[in-house]
């Protein structure tokens, strides 16, 4: 379901690898989401959740340093808007201490939401003009 698609190649090889490994997250996430053998979800999107913070955190300094490397123009657009992603990573993370059965499902929604957002806001729009 969530993968990288030609849209999202920047031909950087070391940025595409980055970005499919958070495509690759999302996709985990779908999956838990349409898992009708599993009833707790939560160790499952925790263990997401937690790998979207430590992996997008290694990836937007590797892209920045990247960027800073190029001489790119655009640095601060770049930044700002990883500073924001983190920040929703984050403010996501903290809900997680409240899940239950009742609402796991809505939380693994709102994850795949906020991907989604990014894969077309960030990365398919600003990562594509490293190209
Ligand atoms: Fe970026
Ligand atoms: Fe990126």
């Amino acid at each position: 379901m969530y993968e990288l698609k030609p849209q999202y190649f920047t031909g950087i090889e070391a940025i595409d690898e980055q970005h499919s490994r958070i495509f690759k997250l999302a996709d985990d996430a779908y999956k838990l989401l349409k898992d009708e053998n599993k009833l707790f979800k939560d160790d499952d999107l925790k263990e997401i959740v937690k790998g979207l913070q430590d992996y997008a955190k290694y990836h937007f300094t590797e892209e920045e340093a990247y960027l800073e490397k190029m001489g790119y123009e655009g640095i601060s657009k770049q930044v700002e808007q990883h500073k924001w992603f983190l920040g929703e990573v984050n403010r996501l993370a903290e809900k997680l201490s409240e899940i239950s059965l009742g609402n796991q499902d809505s939380l693994i929604e709102k994850t795949l939401e906020r991907l989604t957002t990014w894969f077309q806001e960030h990365i398919e729009t600003l990562d594509m003009q490293m190209k």
